[in-house]
């Protein structure tokens, strides 16, 4: 038998701190989870007993272990390791074999990685060098996507709590450890700050009170008072640190971190947490189904330009994720660090987060319902911004356009064949040499005529700018630059040298958007490009930051930011690698703080320019995100394929974005990069239609793929889908008033309509669009029909009003190829208008009001409508929010608000579904009108006429 190592020679003895004592003994309550062994005994002769014993108990009844476990707790029935001394051989190898038994005892499902460097074989040796388990399994030797190998001892090192102090929100406590772990600058004093902020929110801290560390610089809101009545518990375990947070209601455990110790070294922090439930989601930005997999699963983040693919850090980070409770309830959590971190997921079911910089802070939210967990997120990281109306309709891209000439022609070809289009954009071909805030005077001669067009056609205009500035322009030659230098907006290297990298302009120079000077710079620029390209939005791309060498051109210096002691599994290995150098160091941090931030740096930076340049609602698609981004841009998924898979993930990239405050959110319609099937291209426009963003982009040398450039019989399917979207602004609209003063989501999983059933719970290839209409997308080639889950209850055919009684089954439905099937929930009002080429609000297209009446012959539904443009409107009242319902065959509209003479719009006609007997006569204000009524149950007034400012009633008998 192999002998191990000895944990430290300090653990060996007793301390003060790991003598078992009366408040030792003080863990948690003696309830679920709770210890029922004291953690340290005085000496090995108790602790072989106690092994020997429950050694005997788990063979005697081995349903224990499966039970304990699912406690969650297995530590706690662990002995623990106490190597004996060291004096004789025979006692060594006897310690030995009983580490080894007690490692044997932990299941799989509940090793935590003790050796999570990415690439390494881990040996016996290199394990007992951290004191760990050592157990080689079937599946590959690393820890990042299969059984660790080498996994953390219940008694490895961990702080204990040693005060404990009432605070006006809670409570703080000083934790220690004494032994120190196996990554350099181990933070042996911390403090816990535990602040019941709300009922439905806990904040939790864990700081080195000897000196200040880096945290996230987002706002976030302050609290003063204790929450009086919390829906939950929290409760310490002293001896070995551990939090466990209870639901009050059920009694589930929605966090316990006594399941692996916890690590607080100055780049590595790692903390473990038992999970409730495998029912997983959010954790962006990753290419992944809408539930996450806990089967091994580590999921990186990192802000990376890279073309979208699974298990790899990809453009933004979001670590957030919401579970789903198996007593229905919904809760989040959030930790709120910017470093490279891992979370990695497990089966037993468990979480591990391991960032390697900042501090712990993060927050459990209560729910309890999905979409109340969300709320109560976005309370945290602000809700998102009200987009301008345009920004809902139809934007059309690529790359590749070689001239404003042909970029204008598709316009017109739009026109001409009577497609929707509310945005034309430019990709990097519009610049000078691709440099930011220039055009190309040859090729994009006439852009400026262009734009003046789109705006006579009530159409907008956006265009890329990268993040990286040339900086190889001779000097008086490219303002953007030269300024930025004399000001100082640069990022430097460690050596105060402007730090330089590639992208496509050649060598950049990278803006510090950490730096206030840096947003009146940009602002300035973005002006000044605006004086001569009347722009409406900004699409701001590369911003992960972006860089073609690793690093800059002089690569990275080695120091402990470029090289820290645990680098999470990034793609490329490195963090250099395609950005800017970790060490190089900004306004308010270094980049190795920073770097996932970029992004939302730079879109608050757009965007604000974007108000005082434009005194509109400003339009901003950013490719790289970070918690608080939705109040400042919308997002798209980035570099997707022309393939059928691209098509169906992209379902998942636009729920889990809505769960994150980004709610504006599309994938590239038809696919980026390769050539689409018209086939394909055909469903893509369906399913895009209802992406809350809609845009098609293709990549350079791929032939075109906007409407008009396949068969007449695939451009007018897509014209079709298009003009249905259109018909549904009022509803998109009202949605993401809701989305901007409550925190709803738009695109919105069943799971967050439909807790109570399960089989919601996976569903990613449909999709709500708020509380009422069901979008089921067809996702595969050759085929005419779809299958759809439908919950129970009544579905109606939102074209035709049929109706669908469900007792929750999968329902197959037809599909022909210029089709996307939408279905209305029962006891829904929803809001259309008729469909025009643009959205522009004020044309006055009128409204037709459709009722999806419930069982019992009720609905409701509102409307949010403003000027479409102007800021703040809801904040300053300037807006009509009205609502709609029927009982006892009476609809009635009600206007709650009108500060704003929403008088030109008018309500034109209204169906009802599900209207049991034909009426004998329909009253319209009391009045007696015409109206028709189809043997599917189907009501219908048209001609009304009715101003949308005026209560009025429908009523029939
Ligand atoms: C990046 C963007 C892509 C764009 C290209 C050229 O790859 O993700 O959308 O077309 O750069 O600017």
């Amino acid at each position: 038998m192999v002998s191990y190592k000895l944990i430290h020679p300090e653990d060996v003895h007793l301390t003060e701190g790991n003598r078992l004592d009366d408040d030792e003994d003080e863990l948690m309550s003696q309830s679920e989870g709770a210890s029922l062994l004291p953690r340290r005994l005085p000496c090995s002769v108790t602790t072989a007993l106690l092994v020997i014993g429950c050694l005997l108990l788990l063979l005697c009844g081995g349903w224990l272990v499966g039970t304990m476990f699912w406690l969650h707790r297995p530590s706690n029935l662990l002995p623990h390791k106490h190597p004996p001394p060291a004096s004789t051989k025979a006692n060594t190898s006897e310690a030995s074999s009983l580490f080894g038994e007690i490692c044997a005892l932990t299941p799989e499902t509940w090793r935590f990685d003790c050796y999570p460097e990415r690439g390494a074989v881990v040996t016996r040796e290199m394990c007992e060098a951290r004191n760990c388990c050592f157990i080689a399994s079937e599946t590959p030797p690393s820890g990042r996507n299969g059984i660790p190998w080498c996994f953390y001892p219940p008694d490895f090192p961990s702080y204990s709590v040693k005060s404990v102090n009432d605070t006006s929100l809670g409570q703080k406590a000083t934790l220690v450890k004494d032994v120190k772990t196996y990554y350099p600058a181990d933070i042996m004093t911390l403090e816990l700050d535990v602040r019941y902020e709300t009922d439905t929110r806990l904040r939790v801290r864990i700081t080195d009170p000897s000196s200040s560390r880096y945290e996230v610089p987002i706002s976030i809101p302050t609290v003063s008072k204790k929450a009086e009545h919390p829906d939950y518990t929290v409760e310490l375990s002293r001896d070995r640190f551990g939090l466990i947070v209870r639901r009050i209601s059920t009694g589930a455990v929605l966090l316990n971190t006594t399941v692996a110790p916890l690590l607080y070294a100055d780049q590595f922090l790692q903390f473990s947490t038992s999970l409730p439930t495998e029912f997983i989601y959010g954790l962006g930005e990753h290419r992944s189904n809408f539930l996450h997999d806990v089967q091994w699963n580590t999921l990186t983040m990192w802000a990376r330009d890279v073309p979208p693919m699974e298990k790899t850090n990809l453009y933004g980070v979001h670590p957030f994720y919401l579970a789903m409770e198996k007593e229905k309830n919904a809760h989040g959590f959030f930790l709120l660090n910017s470093n490279a971190m891992d979370v990695v997921l497990q089966p037993a079911p468990a979480l591990t987060w391991r960032t390697i910089g900042g501090i712990l802070d993060f927050y459990v939210f209560l729910g309890p319902e999905p979409g109340t967990v969300i709320e109560q997120y976005l309370d945290v990281i602000g809700r998102p911004a009200m987009p301008i109306y345009w920004a809902l309709g139809y934007h059309l891209c690529r790359w590749g356009f070689n001239s404003s000439n042909s970029t204008w022609e598709v316009v017109k070809r739009m026109r001409n064949n009577g497609i929707p289009q509310d945005v034309q954009w430019n990709d990097i071909d519009y610049m000078d040499r691709v440099l930011d805030f220039t055009y190309d005077q040859t090729n994009f001669a006439t852009l400026p005529a262009m734009v003046k067009d789109l705006h006579a056609h009530d159409q907008r205009y956006v265009m890329v700018i990268d993040a990286g500035i040339s900086s190889v322009q001779t000097e008086g030659t490219y303002w953007p630059y030269d300024d930025g230098l004399k000001r100082g907006v640069f990022i430097k290297d460690t050596e105060g040298k402007t730090l330089i990298g590639k992208v496509w302009p050649g060598l950049t120079a990278y803006p510090d958007f950490s730096d206030n000077v840096t947003h009146e710079w940009w602002f300035e620029n973005l002006k000044r490009f605006h004086d001569q390209v009347e722009f409406d939005g900004l699409w701001i791309d590369m911003n992960e930051p972006s860089n073609f060498v690793d690093g800059s051109t002089n690569g990275c210096p080695s120091n402990n930011l470029d090289n820290p002691p645990y680098t999470p599994g990034v793609l490329g290995g490195l963090l250099r690698a395609k950005t800017v150098c970790a060490s190089a160091p900004q306004k308010q941090s270094t980049h190795y703080n920073l770097h996932s931030l970029y992004g939302l740096m730079e879109g608050e930076a757009s965007a604000n320019a974007l108000r005082r340049i434009l005194g509109k609602r400003p339009f901003v698609i950013s490719r790289s995100t970070f918690p608080s981004q939705g109040m400042y841009t919308g997002h798209w998924l980035g570099d997707n394929r022309s393939q059928w898979q691209d098509l169906y993930t992209s379902i998942a990239g636009i729920l889990t974005f809505n769960l994150l405050g980004i709610p504006l959110v599309g994938a590239d319609i038809c696919g980026f990069s390769e050539q689409p099937q018209e086939e394909l291209c055909i469903r893509w426009t369906q399913l895009g239609a209802f992406y809350p963003f809609t845009r098609n982009h293709n990549a350079i040398d791929m032939k075109p793929q906007d409407p008009t450039a396949f068969s007449p019989l695939a451009s007018t399917a897509m014209k079709k889908a298009l003009l249905l979207r259109y018909s549904l602004f009022p509803l998109l609209y009202t949605l993401f008033h809701h989305a901007h003063a409550k925190g709803h989501t738009v695109a919105r999983p069943l799971i967050f309509e439909f807790p109570k059933d399960t089989k919601t719970y996976k569903i990613d290839k449909q999709f709500l669009w708020g509380r009422s209409l069901l979008v089921t997308p067809v996702l595969e080639p050759a085929v005419d029909f779809v299958e759809g889950y439908f919950p129970e209850g009544l579905w109606y055919d939102y074209y035709t009003g049929d109706a669908i009684n469900s007792t929750g089954e999968d329902i197959r439905l037809s599909a022909p190829l210029d089709k996307i099937n939408l279905h209305l929930r029962e006891g829904s009002i929803i809001p259309t208008q008729t469909p025009n080429l643009t959205l522009w609000v004020s044309s006055g297209q009128p409204l037709h009001m459709v009722s999806a009446l419930s069982e019992n012959g009720t609905a409701c539904g509102d409307l949010f409508w403003d000027d479409g443009e102007s800021l703040d409107t809801y904040e300053n009242n300037q807006y009509a929010y009205i609502v709609f319902s029927v009982a006892q065959q009476t609809m009635t509209s009600q206007v709650l608000h009108n500060h704003l003479e929403a008088t030109y719009i008018t309500v034109q006609s209204a169906s009802f579904y599900g209207v049991k007997e034909k009426p004998s006569k329909v009253q319209v204000n009391s009045k007696d009108v015409t109206f028709a009524y189809r043997s599917n149950k189907v009501l219908t007034v048209e001609n009304l006429g009715l101003k949308l400012s005026q209560n009025f009633t429908i009523s029939w008998n």
